[in-house]
């Protein structure tokens, strides 16, 4: 059976050897690594002592902005805790300020001036220009890699479509997303035209984090979860699997959501080569979903809360997660979803260590 994922066939030549051998970039093409590959989404950010530093200099958009501050906070958080890959330093809402919706970060979140309309989405600017514009995230990426040993990978990201979109049209995050919806289903031509401005426009900023250095991308679709199969067929999928799609050939390509466990194998048929699969779904029952071992790899799925128990639940569910995955190639370990800022950091690392300890062959 063909995989789903081929993008990664293609050998790279860009990619150097002890990258391209890398235990991480192994389990993206579904090989043998030497032990499983792990890290940890939002690995940089406010449970950690020296980011609150940098913070307490740069507001968050100043600290995006600023690729050296930006290489600090990633290369810290990498070394600190001795995770398989750097993630870039950024944040997948500058790609709406870029196309023109105007941005802010206030107390409880980003707020956004929210698409009233089909005549906003034609007034917003055009999406090969807007990615050209993120220049100081393709800078961040460059002096990240600087940073980092040889071996170790630096991952790109965007936010998916539906995700954007969906903040464009309710002004910030939302519990039900009904402004989001009522749109989709009452200006289906609209939606189409916003998603796919939103497509060509994240794989553009893509690729130009792959011309500065990142040797895999992840598109977060962080609220696709909120819909139906049908809908996420209709409204989402296409869009998203343009942007995989477009993705220079040879680069690995992560596609995750949060609460998406009827959506994995819709997820897989983008052509992604690894799907993220958060909590919800037992990690073993999610990879089938998705296709299965040796048809596309897989990312999770620890509870971020596992990381507020004491060490022994944390190594317990740990186990637990590790037996799922079986000891099978292109299985990388990671959280659910995004680690929680009440996380005492000293439990994060030991989780990393733990992983790196108990999977190696
Ligand atoms: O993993 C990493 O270390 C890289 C950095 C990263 C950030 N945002 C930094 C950040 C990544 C990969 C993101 C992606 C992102 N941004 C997502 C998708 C990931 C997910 O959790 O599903 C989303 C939905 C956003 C939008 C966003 N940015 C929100 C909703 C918020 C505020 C609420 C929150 O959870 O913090 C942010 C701010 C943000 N992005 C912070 C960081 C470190 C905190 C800013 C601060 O107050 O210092």
């Amino acid at each position: 059976m063909p995989r789903l994922g081929i993008r990664t066939s293609g050998n790279l030549r860009s990619i150097a050897p002890p990258l391209w051998e890398s235990d991480f970039l192994r389990a993206c093409r579904g090989e043998p690594a030497r032990r499983t590959p792990v890290w940890l989404m939002r690995q940089a950010g406010r449970y950690m002592e020296h980011y609150r530093g940098l913070r307490a200099k740069l507001s968050f958009l100043e600290l995006c902005r600023n690729p050296a501050a930006a290489a600090e906070a990633a290369l810290y958080a990498r070394a600190w805790l001795d995770v398989d890959a750097a993630i870039v330093f950024s944040d997948i809402l500058i790609v709406l300020e870029a196309l023109g919706v105007p941005l802010r970060f206030e107390g409880d979140g980003p707020k956004l001036t929210a698409l009233a309309g089909p005549a906003a989405v034609d007034s917003l600017r055009d999406p090969l220009q807007a990615a050209a514009d993120l220049g100081y995230a393709h800078e961040a990426v460059r002096q990240t890699v600087a940073g980092l040993p040889a071996d170790i990978p630096c991952i790109g990201f965007a936010g998916a479509p539906f995700t954007l979109a969906a903040y464009a049209i309710e002004g910030g995050g939302s519990r039900q997303f009904a402004k989001a919806k009522a749109f989709m289903y009452r200006e289906p031509a609209a939606w189409h035209r916003l998603a796919a401005s939103l497509a060509t426009c994240i794989a553009e900023h893509a690729n130009r984090q792959v011309a500065a250095g990142a040797t895999a991308i992840q598109f977060f679709d962080s609220w696709a979860g909120c819909l139906s199969r049908p809908d996420y067929a209709e409204f989402a999928l296409p869009h998203l699997r343009a942007a995989v799609q477009a993705v220079v050939p040879g680069v690995p390509v992560i596609v995750f959501g949060a609460a998406t466990g009827h959506l994995l194998d819709l997820m897989a048929s983008t052509g992604a080569d690894v799907v993220g699969v958060d909590t919800g779904a037992a990690l073993d029952q999610g990879w089938e979903a998705a296709g299965g071992p040796g048809r596309v790899a897989v990312q999770g799925n620890l509870d971020p809360a596992v990381l507020l128990a004491p060490s022994a639940v944390m190594r317990t569910r740990t186990d637990q997660v590790l037996a799922e995955a079986g000891g099978r190639p292109g299985h990388i370990f990671n959280l659910g979803h995004g680690i929680i800022k009440e996380t005492p950091p000293e439990m994060a690392r030991e989780l990393v260590a733990y992983v790196h300890e108990r999977s190696a062959r």
